[in-house]
């Protein structure tokens, strides 16, 4: 049973090739996109090259966020707050790769509310 199931799972993962089709939303993953998107925050501030580090982890993790959530219809209004989350660091590289350290430090301000929206309307209180 279990070892079917690992087999099932190897061949998601296989077949799904980068998509997010065994992404969960994990509280302890969550604490640490909380963790990075502190240290991009002030590395922003800072003009620090090494918020692209940062950016990336955060870009990746939300681009896993909005997929699984664009795979479950009956939550539209987490599909909408992963995908303007998405956007923000997508925002955010794009900023950082222009050296544009302003518009880096808004896309960070408009990410961090994004998680809030949808804390507010997902989390377990
Ligand atoms: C699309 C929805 C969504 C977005 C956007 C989102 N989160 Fe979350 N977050 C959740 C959900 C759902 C949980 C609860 C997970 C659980 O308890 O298993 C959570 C849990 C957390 C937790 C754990 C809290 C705790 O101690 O229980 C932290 C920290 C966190 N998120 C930080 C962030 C940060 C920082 C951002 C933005 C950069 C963000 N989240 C964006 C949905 C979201």
């Amino acid at each position: 049973m279990f070892a079917k199931k690992a087999v099932g799972a190897a061949l998601l993962v296989l077949c799904a090739a980068g998509s997010a089709a065994n992404f969960e939303i994990v509280a302890d993953d969550m604490r640490d996109i909380e963790e990075t998107l502190k240290a991009v925050d002030s590395d922003v501030a800072l003009k620090n090259a090494q918020a692209a580090t940062g950016a990336t982890t955060l870009e990746a993790y939300f681009r896993q966020v909005e997929s699984f959530y664009a795979a479950k219809p009956d939550m539209a209004q987490a599909q909408t707050f992963s995908h303007a989350a998405h956007e923000h660091t997508l925002a955010l590289q794009r900023a950082l790769q222009a050296d544009d350290f302003t518009a880096a430090a808004d896309a960070v301000g408009q990410l961090t509310r994004s998680c809030k929206a949808c804390h507010d309307a997902y989390r377990q209180k």
